[in-house]
């Protein structure tokens, strides 16, 4: 088991780079299955959720590797044109939530697949009753039963899909699906996020035909088939958003490059009523905390371009050490407050009932020993750790690892007191 130790209340000043997006990045390695040729994605983190995905599809007999390149992360080339399987292990699909990303992709190029279904962060239900939908509204026969999908892709591959909701991974399942086929298909009521339009320029990259990604619907003109590309994915606008809100709470200059400001709108808006002062260029974003820092008000989170839920945690953190009243309201996930049990620990002052939470700020936070209890919650108490006083151990970092990558060594770089350490396995008596 590792846990970060974190002395708190140190600066944060200089450079931190951004690293392409885990949320384009996952569903791009699945879009691979369909791809008869090499693809090198380049400059590719190794987050673990990544490495996850690489053994998924080695599993199905593409191959995958590593390779050096001129960029700060390997490149991770893929090649699957001896893709043989159709099926989708327990063992494999459970450790992340973009196992089910590869249904699509395998249906389209195999006929028929056999996907357990997912795992990921323990943040709710997470049903994929919207990804099954989509698929029989194109006429493909699916049954899930004993925690499998049984899917078989039919012939038509034509038509139209309304999604009851702009679920993102249904939205780029559905996509991936439609691509190899003769016909036309359209997509109602998609997810518009920015990793929607950067898998869609991923696979015409490769050859397909998809206009429409990041609007109210997308096109597919189906191809008979994909060949290879390089590919660079776009910066992780989560990742951007966390350094940003550390910035806030205790940047000095702090520069966050290789960060697009129009993804993070939502964001920028609400930390421009805190009292930080931001530098907003094309490219990055240059932020320096104050020692009072006002409440933002509210967030409710919701889908792009709203309030992003995969920073409402890092927002409990910095609303923590904001003077005032703040209102967090989660809409998209139903127990995504999981990290609020944790940080009281640290001293803050959080009441939060039916996904609405008020939180009172507070002069000054304190250390404690805490448990990352998913990816994003665990980021909210590295934040916390960083700005408390004393020290505080996060433990269950794997968690953290899902999605930032070597996130201790771009805080100690800026200056943050935070070390990854190794722990016995605690047994831990409280659950
Ligand atoms: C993606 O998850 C992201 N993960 C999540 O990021 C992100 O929080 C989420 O989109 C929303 O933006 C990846 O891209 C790998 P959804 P996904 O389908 O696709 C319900 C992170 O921290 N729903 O848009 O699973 C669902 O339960 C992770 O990086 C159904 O009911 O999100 C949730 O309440 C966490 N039925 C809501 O929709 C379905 O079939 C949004 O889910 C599908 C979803």
């Amino acid at each position: 088991m590792e846990s970060f130790y974190i002395v708190g209340r140190k600066r944060l000043e200089g450079e931190v780079e951004i690293d392409c997006a885990k949320n384009s990045l996952l569903p791009i390695i699945a879009g691979c299955i369909m791809v008869k040729g090499e693809v090198c994605l380049e400059n590719v983190p190794k987050y673990s959720d990544v490495l996850a995905m690489k053994k998924i599809v080695e599993h199905l007999g593409g191959k995958v590797r590593f390779e050096s390149g001129r960029f700060t992360n390997d490149n991770l080339i893929i090649d699957c044109r001896d893709v043989v399987y159709s099926d989708v292990p327990n063992e494999l699909a459970c450790s992340v939530r973009s196992s089910i990303f590869t249904l699509g992709p395998i249906l389209s190029r195999k006929g028929i697949a056999k996907v357990a279904f997912p795992g990921g962060c323990d943040i709710g239900l997470r049903p994929v009753d919207i990804h099954i939908s989509a698929l029989k509204q194109l006429g493909c026969k699916v049954v899930d039963k004993n925690g499998y999908i049984y899917a078989d892709g039919g012939k038509r591959r034509e038509g139209d899909v309304m999604l009851s909701f702009s679920s993102v991974g249904a939205t780029e399942n559905i996509m991936m699906f439609a691509v190899l086929g003769s016909g036309q298909v359209r997509i109602f009521n998609p997810a518009r996020e920015p990793e929607i339009v950067d898998l869609q320029n991923f696979l015409n990259s490769c050859g397909a035909k998809i206009s429409g990604a990041g609007s109210n619907l997308i096109v597919i003109e189906g191809v008979k088939r994909l060949h290879g590309c390089s590919y660079h994915a776009i910066s992780d606008r989560i990742e951007a958003g966390t350094f940003l809100i550390a910035g806030a709470m205790l940047g000095k200059k702090m520069v966050v490059k290789n960060v697009k400001p129009k993804h993070n709108q939502a964001l920028l808006t609400k930390l421009s009523k805190t009292a930080c002062k931001m530098d907003v260029q094309d490219d990055r974003i240059t932020i320096s905390g104050s020692p009072h820092l006002q409440s933002f008000g509210e967030i409710e989170t919701a889908v792009y371009p709203g309030f992003p839920t995969d920073l409402q945690a890092q927002m409990c953190t910095l609303a923590s050490v904001c003077e005032g009243y703040s209102l967090i309201i989660e809409n998209l996930f139903e127990s995504r407050f999981k990290h609020i049990g944790e940080l009281l620990k640290m001293n803050c002052d959080i009441r939060c009932k039916n996904g609405v939470c008020i939180v009172k700020g507070k002069e000054k936070i304190y250390g404690a020993d805490v448990n990352a209890t998913d990816l994003r919650g665990g980021a909210s108490l590295v934040l916390a750790g960083l700005v408390a006083e004393g020290y505080t151990t996060v433990n269950n970092i794997g968690l953290i690892d899902r999605g930032y990558y070597k996130i201790e060594d771009k805080l100690t770089a800026l200056g943050g007191d935070i070390k990854r350490i190794k722990c016995e396995k605690k047994v831990d008596n409280c659950s």
